[in-house]
C-alpha cells in the first residue's frame, strides 16, 4: 500500500494521497497509538518521500498537481500541516477573501518558490468591514476560486467557518496603532484592527514559515509586517508587486463593481501615481502641491478622492524634504467602488 502511494506521489509531485491515508489511519487509533503512527509516518515520509520530491523539484519535468485538499476545520488543518512538517516540508501561506483574480494567483505562483507546500485561505472577514460597507455584497465565487487554485498548484484550500474564527463572546483583538489610524484607517475606522486580528488568527491556525501579501495593499502590508515584528511571530512576510490590467488599473475584486466606462476612467489612478513619481524624480519636494494637483485631476475624471498622499516608504510617516524613499498612495471612489493603489519610489 505505502509503496504504491509513494509511486503515486512521485508521479503527481504531491504526497497528498499518502498524507490522507496516514492521517486517516492516525485518526482511527487511540491517543497512545496515534503518536506511534505519527512518528512512523514522519520517518517514512522523511526517508522516502522527501528525497523523491527533491528529485521531482530539480528535474526538468513539470508534474501536474492532481489533488488539492479542501479543509474547513481548524483541527484537521493543524493535523495536515503537522504531517507535512514531520516530513521536513515547509509551508507558504496566502490569505485571501476570495473572488480570485490574476493578482491573487500571482501570490500563489510566487508562494511555490518559497516553500514545499502552499496553503491558501478564503475567508470574507466580517470584522474588517465597517457598518454600511460592502460585506454582504462582497463577491463570493467559491467554485471558480477552488478551480483556479487547483490549477495553480495549491496544496490546501482552507475555508474556515466564521463561528470557528470568531468564537461566541471572544474579546481579544490585535491592534497596531499609529499606522492603522492614518490613510485608509481614517476613512475605515476599525478596518486594520479587523485585518490584523484575522491575519494573526490565521497565522496561528496555519503556522506557516512564510506568508505572501500584495503590495497593492501597501498599508495592510506595513501593518502586518509591524504586527509580526512586535509579536515576535516566527514567520517571514513577503510582499509581491501589484498585478495590473493592460490599462494600468490594479486588479481588484472590487473592480467587479465598475461599469465598462468606469473601468476605462479608473486607469487615471495609475496615471496620476506615475505623474507624481515623475515629479519626485525631477526633484520637486513640495509634497502638498503634488498631492493637491493629482487629487484635482482625479476629481476631474469623476472620482471622489479619500486621499492622495506621499509618504515615507517604510513607516508611512509624513516625508521630510531630504527623504529619498517614498510610497505614493491613493484611495478614491468611482461609482460604488472604492479603489486603492500605490507606487513606491527610491532614489
Ligand atoms: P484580498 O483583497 O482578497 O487580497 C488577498 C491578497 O491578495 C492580499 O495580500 C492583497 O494585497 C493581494 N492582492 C490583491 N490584489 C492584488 C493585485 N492586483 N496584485 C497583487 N496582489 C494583490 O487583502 C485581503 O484580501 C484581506 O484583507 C486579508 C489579508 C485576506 C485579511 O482578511
Amino acid at each position: 500500500m505505502s509503496k504504491c502511494c509513494i509511486r503515486w506521489c512521485c508521479w503527481s509531485g504531491n504526497c497528498g494521497q499518502l498524507d490522507r491515508w496516514w492521517s486517516r489511519l492516525i485518526l482511527l487509533r487511540d491517543g497512545k497509538r496515534k503518536w506511534f503512527y505519527a512518528n512512523t509516518n514522519a520517518l517514512l515520509l522523511r526517508c522516502a518521500v522527501a528525497p523523491l520530491r527533491r528529485c521531482v523539484k530539480h528535474s526538468f519535468i513539470r508534474l501536474p498537481h492532481i489533488t488539492m485538499q479542501t479543509i474547513e476545520s481548524i483541527p484537521l488543518l493543524r493535523e495536515t500541516v503537522q504531517l507535512w512538517r514531520m516530513a521536513g516540508e515547509t509551508v507558504a501561506f496566502v490569505p485571501t477573501m476570495g473572488n480570485l483574480h490574476a493578482g491573487h494567483l500571482c501570490l500563489v505562483e510566487e508562494a511555490k518558490q518559497y516553500a514545499d507546500r502552499v496553503v491558501v485561505s478564503i475567508f470574507v472577514n466580517p470584522t474588517q468591514f465597517s457598518a454600511g460597507e460592502d460585506f454582504a455584497a462582497y463577491p463570493r465565487t467559491p467554485e471558480d476560486d477552488a478551480e483556479k487554485l487547483r490549477k495553480a498548484g495549491t496544496d490546501l484550500l482552507f475555508l474556515p467557518r466564521a463561528e470557528e474564527v470568531y468564537a461566541k463572546g471572544d474579546i481579544t483583538f490585535v491592534e497596531v496603532p499609529g499606522i492603522s489610524d492614518d490613510l485608509c484607517g481614517k476613512f475605515r475606522p476599525g478596518h486594520f484592527r479587523g485585518v490584523a486580528t484575522v491575519v494573526c488568527k490565521l497565522f496561528n491556525m496555519v503556522q506557516p514559515d512564510v506568508a505572501l501579501f500584495g503590495e497593492k495593499d501597501w498599508q495592510q502590508l506595513t501593518v502586518i509586517r509591524r504586527m509580526v515584528a512586535d509579536l515576535n511571530l516566527a514567520l517571514r512576510i513577503v510582499g509581491i508587486p501589484t498585478v495590473r490590467d493592460p490599462s494600468g488599473l490594479a486588479m481588484s475584486s472590487r473592480n467587479a463593481y465598475l461599469s465598462d466606462d468606469e473601468k476605462r476612467r479608473a486607469a487615471a489612478l495609475h496615471r496620476c501615481l506615475l505623474a507624481s513619481t515623475s515629479m519626485l524624480e525631477a526633484g520637486v519636494r513640495d509634497y502638498a502641491a503634488i498631492e493637491a494637483a493629482q487629487a484635482e485631476t482625479l476629481r476631474g475624471e469623476g472620482f471622489r478622492v479619500d486621499y492622495f498622499a506621499i509618504r515615507r516608504l517604510d513607516d508611512l510617516a509624513e516625508p521630510a524634504a531630504n527623504d529619498c524613499k517614498w510610497v505614493v498612495l491613493v484611495a478614491a471612489w468611482l461609482g460604488r467602488a472604492r479603489l486603492i493603489d500605490n507606487i513606491s519610489l527610491s532614489l
